[in-house]
């Protein structure tokens, strides 16, 4: 029998190839996006404990979130920087301030792991779903302490495990049965690598954050349309998985898309794709 096909092993530049590549995507699906992740927004915004005034770093802010909501609770008089490794996503997130009339932000493209931005500089940093894809992360912890302020917090939030988020099960088991995945090294930029949320805490312990609280959420993740669409959407989003869906060969592929989709109708009701999900959320002070 033939070697089942694997997907191409990540590199840095695969990785933010793969980002680049996905971005216009992550424009076209903004709004059911936007509607789909509210809740998580709400929960690093919480996390943050804002007020007007403040000057904030938001990483790998891809087409916006949660740096347009930051920027809304912090007022004409405070700041918002959004970064990303991605100048596409940026672009697009320029774009979406612009249409909600946010005047208080400024875009800059930024690997995370090295900040272009000087030593207590910022009352807080945030990232929704960005932290578990970068590469060497007490680096970055330790760029995140270092551009706070004394005193300034984190707020973030990453997916729990594959089992509690049935969105990457639907999506993703019908091509396993014909690839080989390596499972990923625990440490290695992945979906799921912060999904015990003691691991999160222990990250920014070590990285000599003060005050370190993480915590699971179960919350809602609902796709605003048929299962057909929240296929074609999750499918094109999702970065880090495209490059198992094309590692399948292609009479292979249609029937694990079938299955896809057929998994994903599960949760409809006939009007939204009701995803439950479970997010990790963590906060910090840095002293
Ligand atoms: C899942 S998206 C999250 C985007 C946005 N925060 C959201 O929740 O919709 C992950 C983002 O992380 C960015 N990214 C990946 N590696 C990065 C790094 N080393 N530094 C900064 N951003 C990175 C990608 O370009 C992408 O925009």
């Amino acid at each position: 029998m033939a070697p089942r096909p694997s997907p191409t092993p990540d590199t840095p530049e695969s990785i933010r190839q793969e980002w680049q590549d996905a971005a216009p995507f992550w424009k076209k699906w903004y709004p059911q996006l936007a509607h789909q992740s509210r809740h998580a927004t709400r929960i690093v915004v919480e996390g943050a404990a804002l007020s007007p005034g403040l000057h904030v770093l938001d990483i790998a802010s891809g087409t916006g979130e949660p740096s347009l909501t930051v920027a809304e609770a912090v007022g004409p008089h405070g700041r918002v920087v959004a970064s990303d490794l991605v100048s596409e996503m940026l672009k697009f997130a320029e774009e979406n301030a612009a249409s909600r009339g946010l005047r208080n932000m400024e875009f800059h493209q930024a690997n995370a792991e090295r900040l272009p931005f000087p030593d207590r500089h910022f009352d807080r940093v945030t990232c929704r779903f960005g932290i578990m894809f970068i590469p060497d992360i007490p680096k970055a912890m330790g760029e995140f302490l270092r551009v706070l302020k004394p005193g300034g917090r984190v707020s973030f939030v990453t997916w729990g495990t594959r089992e509690e988020n049935p969105l990457f099960a639907t999506l993703i088991r019908p091509f396993l049965k014909y690839v080989d995945v390596p499972k990923p090294d625990p440490d290695a930029p992945h979906v799921f690598r912060f999904s015990d949320e003691n691991k999160l805490a222990g990250t920014l312990s070590a990285a000599g954050f003060q005050e370190v609280r993480a915590a699971k959420h179960k919350i809602n993740w609902p796709w605003p349309g048929s299962a057909e669409e929240a296929w074609q959407g999750g499918s094109e989003i999702a970065a880090p998985f495209k490059k198992i869906m094309a590692a399948v060969p292609p009479g292979q592929r249609e029937e694990a898309v079938r299955e896809a989709i057929e998994g994903i109708r599960q949760f409809s009701d006939g009007q939204s794709i009701n995803f439950p999900a479970t997010i990790v959320s963590a906060t910090a002070v840095a002293r």
